[in-house]
């Protein structure tokens, strides 16, 4: 037997031991700007939807309660222009991160398949198609291809690292390609909602897809929309066959999401103030964390929506983490996300005001 891990690529975090150290000596303490984990409370009507729904002695359904979907329809429409969705065409997730690390698996693709992934990409993408024993390519544009025709193709933008957003020339072109071909594509659409320069769209937006869905994912998560990455809570919509096969298969493999965070989901998702606000936050810390970082002699590139600041000093990515953490600041290195990202690093703004304005005043001061 042969183990999985072993097709794994490497941790990456565990690398940043030195660098974390080094930060975390800073007198003032460290300012951790490195995973983009969610440090906001959780808003009140949500918390209190989970407490309301605690008591769930009995198994939830897989496909989501048609409160659930029919709350995550809505809420895509209000919020991102997305029309002509069916509630039996989205299914809850345990995280999107449980869903892209499967979905490759899920869908039954094979060593014969192949996987496509954004050039600089979240690291899951390459897992899930490692875990189907996939091959997958990094490509950001159709003519890389060639003659190939893929299984699945993933969209990011606003992307992780980047913040650049792809725009809707580019999403139709994809599309249009990809349907010629029979290839599915899933638009990762986890930081939709956060465009500051620019206006990101859906993958099932009708200005995108001209209203039909087939061949199209997208793949929507709470955990920064709604600060909710500890409730492990997100959702996929698109092609209603697609979504069907998903659910046949998540019922036998048990992939379903507990009782009580249907209920808090779909109170978030019902909510647009909580959003807003969280949305407020991640600008304001933009707006001061952008140009201390240039003041400070970064370049900041793409960058234009999104939870990221993806900045150069035009040396390896490993001296500018260093040069950071000396300041007592942690960002992760561009070199997690692709070979493109080598002399990038990556700077989340999730963290609180206070330590958001501590970083500002490390890198002015
Ligand atoms: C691009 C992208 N997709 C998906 C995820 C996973 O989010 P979650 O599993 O919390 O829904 C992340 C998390 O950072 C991400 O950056």
């Amino acid at each position: 037997m042969q183990r999985v891990s072993a097709s794994l690529p490497v941790f990456p975090w565990d690398t940043l031991a030195d660098v974390t150290a080094l930060a975390r000596s800073h007198p003032d303490g460290i300012v951790d700007l490195s995973v983009g984990t969610p440090v906001d409370d959780v808003a009140p009507v949500i918390r209190d939807a989970l407490a309301a729904a605690s008591s769930a002695p009995g198994y939830p359904t897989t496909a989501g309660t048609p409160a659930l979907r029919a709350s995550a329809v809505a809420a895509l429409y209000r919020r991102y222009g997305i029309t002509g969705l069916a509630e039996h065409a989205v299914l809850p997730v345990i995280g999107t991160k449980e869903l892209i690390a499967w979905l490759p698996t899920l869908l039954g693709l094979s060593p014969d398949d192949l996987v496509v992934v954004p050039e600089l990409a979240y690291p899951t993408y390459e897992v899930g198609a490692r875990l189907a024993g996939t091959p997958f390519v990094r490509a950001d544009s159709l003519t890389q291809l060639g003659p190939q025709s893929p299984a699945l193709v993933y969209l990011n933008s606003p992307s992780n690292p980047t913040g650049k957003v792809l725009g809707v020339d580019h999403l139709r072109k994809v599309v249009g390609w990809a349907r010629e071909r029979g290839v599915l594509v899933a638009s990762d659409e986890c930081y939709l909602g956060l465009g500051w320069e620019d206006r990101p769209l859906s993958v099932l937006h009708p200005d995108v897809c001209d209203g039909d869905h087939t061949g199209l994912l997208a793949i929507h998560s709470l955990s920064k929309t709604s600060s909710l990455a500890g409730y492990r809570a997100g959702f996929v919509a698109g092609d209603p066959s697609v979504v069907a096969e998903l659910l046949a298969v998540r019922k036998h493999a048990g992939m379903m999401m507990p009782t009580p965070v249907q209920a808090a989901m779909g109170a978030a998702l019902d909510d647009d103030e909580h959003e807003r606000e969280q949305r407020a936050r991640y600008e304001r810390r933009r707006t001061v964390l952008k140009p201390a970082l240039q003041g400070a002699g970064l370049t900041v590139d793409n960058s234009e929506a999104g939870l990221y600041i993806w900045a150069t000093r035009g040396e390896p990515c490993r001296d500018t983490v260093a040069w950071l953490a000396q300041r007592g600041i942690l960002v992760a290195p561009g070199e997690f996300y692709g070979p493109r990202g080598a002399q990038h690093v990556r700077v989340a703004l999730t963290a609180s005001d206070e330590r958001i304005a501590a970083a500002v005043q490390r890198l002015t001061g």
